[in-house]
């Protein structure tokens, strides 16, 4: 079912994502070649808890970390670890949610370790630019399915791919609630929003196959083509009139 949520549990979580969006800008001012993905996992979990919050990931269904951090060909849920350096020319996506006050803050950015490629430049570029048109008229009333048609359209007619394995979701109590926000799909379809729904817009963009697979740990997901991908996610509140981004 999807909830929607009180101006007072809105407020809590408004909270929340004031730590995710602190949380990865602290992240993106220190990241660098010579870390490893395990000295950005203790960055984070630092953070989420000298805010007063606790990081969700850490547990979840088994999660071993903070925050999950996918370089290059991973798209999402790179485990952390002390044998894995950042080089130059790398880009890093770091996904962090915070738990505080009984409600979940979640975002992701992908950042540049140095001078990257011009691929992966635009790689980036083009996948914040999918959330921004995704969020282009949403409000109270439009189709869920807008937002992935919205994604898809700009990810494709830019060359690149839409990965289709992994979604944003409703956000609350539960990091992840209903509706799941897919980003692929048919403009005019799906539920139409309502103002109060809290879900999180996380396009996650391929240069090449959209295709993944899951390695042995069980939860590091990578293009099958090894070619990379870049992800970038908000958390946002639908209103009335437009939405309200609470990690930026
Ligand atoms: N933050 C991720 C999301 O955007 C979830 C991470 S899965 C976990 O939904 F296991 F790391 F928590
Ligand atoms: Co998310």
């Amino acid at each position: 079912m999807i909830f929607v949520k009180s101006e007072e549990e809105i407020a809590l979580m408004r909270e929340s994502n004031a730590i995710v969006r602190d949380c990865l800008k602290f992240v993106g001012e220190r990241i660098g070649a010579g870390m490893t993905t395990k000295d950005v996992d203790a960055l984070v979990e630092n953070f989420i808890r000298a805010s007063g919050a606790e990081p969700s990931c850490l547990g979840y269904c088994g999660y071993p970390a903070s925050a999950c951090v996918s370089v290059n060909e991973t798209v999402v849920h790179g485990i952390p670890s002390a044998e894995q350096v950042l080089r130059e020319g790398d880009i890093v996506s770091v996904d962090l949610c915070a738990y505080k006050n009984g409600f979940h803050g979640d975002g992701a950015r992908t950042f540049r370790i140095g001078k990257v490629s011009e691929e992966k430049e635009k790689l980036i570029r083009v996948t914040e630019e999918c959330f921004f048109k995704a969020i282009e008229g949403l409000k109270a009333d439009t189709p869920l399915y807008d937002i992935g048609y919205r994604v898809q359209q700009h990810a494709e007619a830019n060359g690149f791919s839409v990965i289709r394995a992994y979604t944003g979701h409703g956000i609350g109590r539960e990091m992840h609630e209903d509706p799941a926000v897919p980003n692929v799909g048919h403009r005019g379809t799906g539920v139409r929003l309502k103002a109060g729904t809290v879900i999180c817009i996380e396009p996650m963009i391929a240069a090449g196959t959209f295709r993944v697979k899951v390695l042995p740990d069980g939860w590091t997901a990578v293009t099958l083509d090894g070619r990379p991908a870049a992800h970038y996610e908000n958390t946002v509140v639908i209103r009335e009139d437009g939405v309200e981004i609470l990690t930026l």
